[in-house]
C-alpha cells in the first residue's frame, strides 16, 4: 500500500484505528487567507477554477499553512452547469446567478442529457493530476467533489440562493414527470464527473446536498433519494465516499441508506446523537459550528473538545465543520484549530 492509502484521514473513511483524528475544513482554501486574495486581485473565480496551476496552488497552500489532514481539489459544484447547458456567473459579493434560469414549459428540455466531463471538465482533471504531483510524496489524500442534484437543480431553478425555494419545489410538487427527468439529467452528469475525477487520481469523494435540509422526510425519499442512490451506486466501491448534507438532521438515517461510507453532518445535534441516528457501520465527519472559529480562541476549542468528546476516539471520525469556513476567519485560529485537535485526540 502506498503512504498515502496508509493516512489517517483514509484510514478514518474505512473506519480503522489512527493514531490521532484527521481534521480537514470545507472550504479550506478560500477568501480568509491573504494568498488567495492575492490570486483572486488578478482572476476572477472562474478564471482560477479553470486555470489547473492555479487551482493546483491554492489546494496546496490551503494543505501546507493549516496542516490538515486531507486536500480538497479546488473548484465549484457549479461547475458542472455549463456542459449541462445552464449558463451562470458570479456577480462580486453577491455569489453565483444563473443566466436563465431553468423554469416554465420545456425548460428541462434545455438541459444536456448526457456529458463528457473529461472533456468539458478537463481543466479539473488536469488539476487533479497537478495537485497529485506536489501531495502524494507528503502523504496527503486529494479529495474530489460533486453538487448533489436536488442542489444543483435548486440553482438551476432558483437563477441563486433561495430562502423558500419556491420554484423548485412547485416543479417539484406540480410535476413530478418533469422533476424526474431533471433529477436524471443532473445525475447522470454528476456520476460522470465523479467517475472522471476518480480515473483522474481522487482518493475520496464527496458529494455536497448543501441545501437538502428544506426538504421533509417524506419528500427526500419520495423526490430526492432514487436519484442520490444512482449516484452513490455508480462510485460505490471504487474510493470512499462522503455524503454531506445539511440543515434537518432527521434527515440523517435516510442519508445514510442512499449512500456514502461517511456521513457529514452539522452542528444541530451532538455528534454522537448524530452517529446513533446514521448507525455505526458508517464513519462520520463533522460537526463543529463554522461561527465557533470567529469566538475568543478558549471558546473556540471548548467547542472542539465537545465534539471529540461525543466522537470518543471511535475509528471512523473525521473532524470537520458542520459547514464551510467563513470568509472571517483567521488563518492563526484555524491553525490553533488543527493543531488543537490532533494533540487532544492523539492515542
Ligand atoms: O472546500 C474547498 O476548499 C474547495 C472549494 C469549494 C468552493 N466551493 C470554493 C468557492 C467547494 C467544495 C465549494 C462547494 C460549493 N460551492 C458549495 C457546497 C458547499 C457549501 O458551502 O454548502 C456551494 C453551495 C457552492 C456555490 C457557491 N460558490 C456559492 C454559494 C458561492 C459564493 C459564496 C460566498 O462565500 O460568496 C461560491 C463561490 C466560492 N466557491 C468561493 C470559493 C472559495 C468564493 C469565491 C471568491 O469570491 O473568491
Amino acid at each position: 500500500m502506498s503512504s498515502v492509502q496508509d493516512s489517517v484521514f483514509l484510514k478514518a473513511c474505512r473506519k480503522e484505528p489512527v493514531p490521532y483524528t484527521p481534521i480537514w475544513l470545507m472550504r479550506q482554501a478560500g477568501r480568509y487567507q491573504a494568498e488567495y486574495q492575492a490570486i483572486r486581485a488578478k482572476v476572477s473565480f472562474l478564471e482560477l477554477c479553470r486555470t489547473p496551476e492555479l487551482a493546483c496552488e491554492v489546494t496546496v497552500h490551503a494543505v501546507n499553512q493549516l496542516g490538515v489532514d486531507a486536500a480538497i481539489l479546488f473548484a465549484d459544484i457549479l461547475l458542472i452547469l455549463e456542459p449541462l447547458g445552464v449558463d451562470f456567473h458570479f456577480e462580486s459579493g453577491k455569489g453565483p446567478k444563473i443566466d436563465t434560469p431553468l423554469r416554465g414549459k420545456g425548460a428541462v428540455d434545455r438541459v444536456a442529457t448526457e456529458i463528457d466531463s473529461k472533456d468539458s471538465l478537463g481543466y479539473v482533471m488536469d488539476a487533479i493530476e497537478l495537485i497529485r504531483a506536489q501531495l502524494d510524496p507528503k502523504g496527503i489524500p486529494l479529495i474530489g467533489f460533486a453538487g448533489a442534484p436536488f442542489t444543483l437543480a435548486s440553482y438551476a431553478i432558483e437563477g441563486g440562493g433561495s430562502r423558500d425555494y419556491r420554484h423548485t419545489k412547485t416543479l417539484m410538487y406540480g410535476d413530478e414527470g418533469a422533476w424526474n427527468e431533471l433529477m436524471t439529467r443532473v445525475s447522470d452528469a454528476i456520476a460522470n464527473y465523479l467517475l472522471a475525477q476518480i480515473d483522474s487520481g481522487v482518493h475520496a469523494v464527496q458529494l455536497f446536498d448543501s441545501w437538502v435540509g428544506a426538504l421533509s422526510v417524506a419528500d427526500y425519499a419520495r423526490y430526492v433519494q432514487p436519484h442520490v442512490a444512482k449516484i452513490f451506486e455508480a462510485v460505490k466501491g471504487k474510493v470512499p465516499a462522503i455524503h454531506f448534507g445539511q440543515g434537518n438532521p432527521e434527515l440523517y438515517p435516510l442519508l445514510k441508506e442512499t449512500g456514502g461510507d461517511v456521513i457529514s453532518v452539522d452542528w444541530r445535534l451532538p455528534l454522537d446523537e448524530a452517529w446513533r441516528r446514521v448507525g455505526d457501520d458508517v464513519g462520520i465527519q463533522g460537526n463543529l459550528d463554522p461561527v465557533s472559529i470567529l469566538a475568543p480562541r478558549e471558546a473556540m476549542l471548548e467547542r472542539a473538545k465537545v465534539v471529540l468528546d461525543q466522537a470518543d476516539n471511535r475509528p471512523g471520525h473525521i473532524f470537520n465543520l458542520g459547514h464551510g469556513i467563513l470568509r472571517w476567519s483567521q488563518v492563526p485560529d484555524v491553525h490553533a484549530l488543527v493543531k488543537y485537535v490532533h494533540e487532544q485526540s492523539a492515542r
